[in-house]
């Protein structure tokens, strides 16, 4: 048996208490003393260098997605896969042959005026003269809504979806696990049928798209499909929603950026790129080694878990030198791992950008000056960077 090296602060990882505060100097600390250490409960490896956790994303032979891609999934076996991130080739190389034309960023600009128009009616409702929960009135509705109406489903039902795609994720529901479980059903049915009824009769939209594109002939049964759904619907909105939560509170925080971002709107694709390293929405996703390897000098056994921690990466001073931990939007390069790296890099990185994109370019109009004006709550879960609750000023013009 090889011994493993262990650093004494690794367990902190798993543990919510760690994300209610500030994780920074725990991947500090874990970088520098030992960037890639063995947790022993549950058991897996955490890699925390930037070069560490590209070199496992890059390496799908070696480190595969197909038995878990988060630590409570550790062991699983699947019959089915819960999502296409859970597949390896050549499955994956299906899917994603099929999903992805539909989000490439020439088609992401088609629905830059409708995601504009939702982004403005949201926009023109938050308040100037009292503080605005900026999370309830705007990162919460606005991707929701976005992604509703690209699935092609009835966008007054966003709330429903909220509590669909919050019991979806790991410890970001208060629910009592039955009603999760109910409410995740709910969606499964929800979702089927919405994409039986587009199979029969197609519309112009994403689950349309999805539901009549063939590979080699081939359709997607029916279970891949609502799974795709679930995924879409999921991965849409959570990552993005805190993406503007925590990007927007760091240009809050820091008024002498919003103003420059203001002067110079050409800056904003920079400051988005800043925004994602900075606020790393999904903190980290696992893999388990098909085979006796190595990272560096250590030996990584075949059937270990591997947790590639992108918030400590993105913070890595080998990778963005000695400012690395200063929130810059001038930032250049910025080859942050926000959206992962290698073949599941995120399909819906261009329509994340848009919509971040299109909020900056509204609340610079809306919102001369930023500033925090209350509590500023965070979410416990180990897996998505959240923030719950942000109360902010906005400046009038
Ligand atoms: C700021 C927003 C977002 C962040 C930070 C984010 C993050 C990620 C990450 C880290 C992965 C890599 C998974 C892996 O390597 O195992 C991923 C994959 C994925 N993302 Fe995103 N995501 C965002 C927005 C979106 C949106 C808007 C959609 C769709 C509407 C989406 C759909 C997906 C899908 C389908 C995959 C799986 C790709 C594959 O397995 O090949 N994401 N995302």
């Amino acid at each position: 048996m090889l011994s493993r090296p262990v650093h004494p602060r690794g367990h902190e990882l798993t543990a919510a208490a760690t994300y209610l505060g500030d994780p920074h100097p725990l991947y500090a600390q874990l970088r520098a003393e030992e960037p890639i250490s063995w947790v022993e409960d549950p058991g897996f490896w955490a890699v925390t260098t930037h070069a560490g956790v590209t070199r496992v994303s890059l390496h799908p032979e070696e480190f595969c997605s197909a038995r878990g891609i988060l630590v409570e999934e550790i062991g699983r076996h699947y019959d089915f896969p819960p999502t296409m991130m859970h597949t390896d080739a050549p499955a994956h190389t299906r899917y994603r042959r099929l999903v992805q034309p539909g989000f490439k960023p020439s088609m992401v600009k088609l629905l830059r005026d409708q995601v504009t128009a939702t982004a403005t009616a949201l926009l023109d409702d938050l308040s100037v003269d009292e503080p605005v929960d900026l999370v309830s009135a705007l990162s919460v509705p606005f991707p929701l809504q976005v992604i509703a109406a690209l699935l092609g489903a009835d966008v007054d039902e966003w709330e429903t979806f909220f509590e669909w795609s919050e019991v979806s994720i790991p410890g970001a529901s208060d629910l009592p696990a039955e009603v999760q479980q109910a409410k995740q059903l709910e969606m499964w049915e929800y979702l089927s049928a919405l994409a039986g009824a587009r199979r029969a009769h197609p519309k112009d939209d994403l689950v349309s798209a999805i539901a009549t594109a063939t590979i080699d002939g081939d359709l997607l049964s029916e279970a891949e499909l609502a799974m795709f759904l679930i995924q879409l619907l999921v991965a849409g909105n959570e990552t993005t929603r805190n993406l503007l939560s925590g990007g927007i509170l760091a240009l809050a925080e820091r008024p002498e950026q919003w103003e420059l971002l203001r002067a110079q709107p050409d800056l904003r694709p920079r400051a988005i790129e800043e925004m994602l390293r900075w606020t790393t929405p999904v903190t980290s996703f696992l893999r388990t080694a098909l085979t006796t390897t190595h990272l560096g000098d250590t030996t990584i056994s075949e059937g270990d878990p591997v947790l590639m921690v992108y918030a400590s990466a993105n913070l890595d001073e080998a990778a963005f030198g000695p400012t690395a931990s200063s929130f810059d939007i001038t930032r250049s390069p910025n080859p942050h791992v926000s959206f992962g790296v290698g073949n599941h890099f995120c399909l819906g990185a261009a329509l994340a950008r848009m919509e971040a994109d299109v909020i900056l370019e509204g609340l610079s109009h809306k919102a001369p000056t930023l500033s925090v004006a209350g509590t500023i709550e965070r979410s416990p879960s180990t897996i998505i960077n959240g923030i719950r609750r942000a109360e902010l000023q906005l400046g009038s013009a």
